[in-house]
């Protein structure tokens, strides 16, 4: 069987916690809060965007999520520090085992996708600067749906999108609700539960598999797809 492979990309392949150390210069000791609420915030306006059917691009949450988030921490920015924050978001880095795993996954014959909330290009940006795109045969973006994860139309898209049936195409994801959106439609989903802190959202919709990083990800899915 093709495996194919679609990583999440914000939270999966990219930390977005990596813009802690930008916004200390503004939030000092409350950074790690900020950029927590930041991403926390981004995502709601993304699941309520979708909800509303009132899309607008995954950039466009992401600059009003800023905005909460220094309204409500009372941290005021100046719109050039706004851009500058915006600006270090395309540049966000990859977590430390991502390279490895994916070459790995490449190399075993997967064929991988990267598949997103994010516009295609912001997408493409990031995994430029990262140095990982050459891994992926297509950056999917929901973008091309005007609406979000974990709405299943988008993964219905990302299907179509990538010429895989459910039984071959397998998210891998560290976003709970991202993995449970793609069981949901029938995918199979690994939830790579980087903190041993992190909680799965006690639905009974479980992960097909569960990975601590990415380093293993090859290994771990042909073995649960030989099981199955
Ligand atoms: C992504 O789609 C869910 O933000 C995450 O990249």
């Amino acid at each position: 069987m093709n495996i194919t492979l679609a990583f999440d990309v914000y939270g999966t392949l990219i930390d977005t916690q990596g813009i802690t150390s930008s916004l200390e210069k503004y939030a000092g000791p409350q950074a790690a809060e900020f950029a927590r609420l930041w991403r926390e915030k981004q995502l709601e306006y993304s699941f309520r965007r979708g909800l509303m059917q009132n899309y607008v691009s995954f950039d466009i949450c992401t600059s009003h999520a800023l905005a909460f988030a220094s309204s409500a921490l009372k941290i005021p920015l100046q719109q050039s520090d706004k851009d500058s924050l915006m600006y270090q978001y395309k540049v966000l880095p990859a977590f430390a085992d991502v390279k490895n795993g994916l070459a790995k996954a490449k190399q075993a014959g997967f064929r991988l996708f990267a598949f997103s909330n994010g516009r295609a290009n912001d997408v493409e940006a990031l995994l430029n600067h990262a140095g990982i795109s050459d891994y992926f045969i297509d950056v999917v973006s929901v973008d091309e749906m005007k609406s979000y994860k974990p709405n299943p139309g988008v993964y219905s898209h990302f299907l179509r999108r990538s010429a895989a049936t459910c039984s071959e195409a397998w998210l891998v994801s560290g976003n709970p609700f991202d993995v449970i959106g793609a069981v949901s439609s029938g995918m199979r989903a690994a939830w790579v539960k980087r903190s041993p802190e992190t909680i799965f959202d006690p639905w009974g919709i479980a992960p097909t598999l569960t990975v601590n990083n990415l380093a293993g990800i090859a290994e771990q899915i042909s073995r649960a797809g030989t099981a199955a």
